[in-house]
């Protein structure tokens, strides 16, 4: 599913968990569940630390995460995030403080954002269904309107002008975009790239990615291009879902269309993500949000959390086991799940976390 595999020859690997947020460790708790029966069954071991970065510590503590203790993650394999979002906490300080810091500093600057419309699973959109909605978003994580870069001018009067910089550096692009050429080729489907862009009005950072999109397409002939403007984008994910295969674009749009994506394979509850850095260590996490208000009431959908566990064996080298939970998950949304919004399920979260855990592990049998 990834680019990079570092399966260890002791199978063997350090894992740190951030629970994070509101509904963000209840969740994550279900993926550990579930991890933990992929353990049993396909032999390899997870050392787990937990880490207490999130709102509820700055709130004691007024830290959100030092440098040091995200230099301390790069030892780890990979890392499992619930969620960042306190409703107590003003928004933007532990976006920016905590997951936009691990992203940056540990450079990773793919995030690869899989749609795809699971068996069983309602998708508002009329007369597709799983063989439509199939497709992976690889989106720049590191650069884009995301680097903060900007000022007030005149802040307050009514002269006032607000910048904000987009950022969007050769190499920058280039990496991103060869990972997404050699994601296409790997993933084998229809093997079509679409650079999702704007490049009619935004002339100079996506004529860029324009020209960088066509120059690296010289060295991958087996993979079909194309392009769309983002808006055209928004309406052919809505119209014409299976024309996609994978689409790359830069972090801002890359952000916007993924929540659009995350709404036609089935919602929050759902959707996952992988923050990569090819070459370091990677995160993985549901892309829905603390969800604040179903904290602790045993209501939320675990399954995107569940899938971003899955997302991680699969980038450390634990494909088996990574196919395993997402057959496991699939079995579920089939022939269990009413519905896979918070608290109409028809199960609760620790339920929905023993339902996949007992097909991960066998008590179950899952169709192959
Ligand atoms: C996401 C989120 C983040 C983003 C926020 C929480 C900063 O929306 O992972 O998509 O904008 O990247
Ligand atoms: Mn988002």
């Amino acid at each position: 599913m990834t680019a990079q595999t570092v399966k260890k020859a002791d199978r063997n690997y350090k894992i740190a968990v951030i629970g994070g947020d509101g509904t963000g460790p209840e969740v994550v708790k279900e993926a550990l569940k579930v991890l933990a029966a992929a353990q049993k069954a396909y032999g390899f071991k997870l050392e787990l630390t937990e880490k207490d970065f999130g709102g509820e510590r700055y709130l004691k503590t007024g830290k959100v995460i030092s440098d040091e203790e995200v230099q301390e993650l790069r030892k780890y394999d990979a890392i499992l995030l619930g969620a960042v979002g306190h409703p107590d906490v003003k928004p933007g300080i532990l976006e920016k403080g905590l997951l936009l810091k691990i992203r940056f500093d540990l450079k990773q600057y793919i995030n690869l954002r899989p749609v795809k419309l699971y068996p069983g699973v309602w998708t508002p959109l009329r007369d597709k269904g799983p063989e439509d909605i199939d497709f992976v978003v690889v989106r720049e994580n590191n650069e884009g309107l995301y680097v903060g870069e900007g000022e007030f001018i005149d802040k307050g009067t009514k002269d006032e002008i607000a910048l904000q910089v987009s950022r969007n550096t050769r190499a920058g692009v280039e990496r991103c975009i060869r990972y997404a050429f050699e994601y296409t080729r790997k993933r084998n489907k229809r093997k079509k790239l679409t650079l999702c862009a704007k490049t009619n009005v935004l002339t100079y950072a996506h004529d860029l990615w324009w020209r960088v999109f066509n120059e690296v397409a010289k060295e991958y002939p087996d993979v079909t291009t194309d392009y769309a403007h983002v808006d055209a984008t928004c309406m052919w994910m809505v119209k014409n879902p299976e024309w996609f295969d994978v689409i790359v674009t830069d972090n801002m749009f890359g952000d916007i269309i993924t929540d659009l994506g995350a709404m036609i394979q089935g919602g929050m509850g759902i959707a996952a993500g992988g923050n990569l850095n090819p070459e370091g260590v990677s995160m993985f996490e549901p892309i829905g949000g603390s969800a604040p208000k179903y904290t602790g009431k045993n209501v939320i959908n675990p399954l995107a959390a569940i899938c971003a566990g899955a997302m991680m064996l699969e980038q450390i080298g634990e494909t088996q086991a990574a196919a395993a939970i997402e057959k496991a998950v699939m079995d579920v949304t089939q022939n269990k799940l009413k519905s896979l919004a918070a608290g109409k399920m028809g199960y609760g979260t620790t339920e929905v976390g023993d339902l996949v855990v007992e097909r991960v592990s066998g008590a179950v049998a899952v169709a192959r």
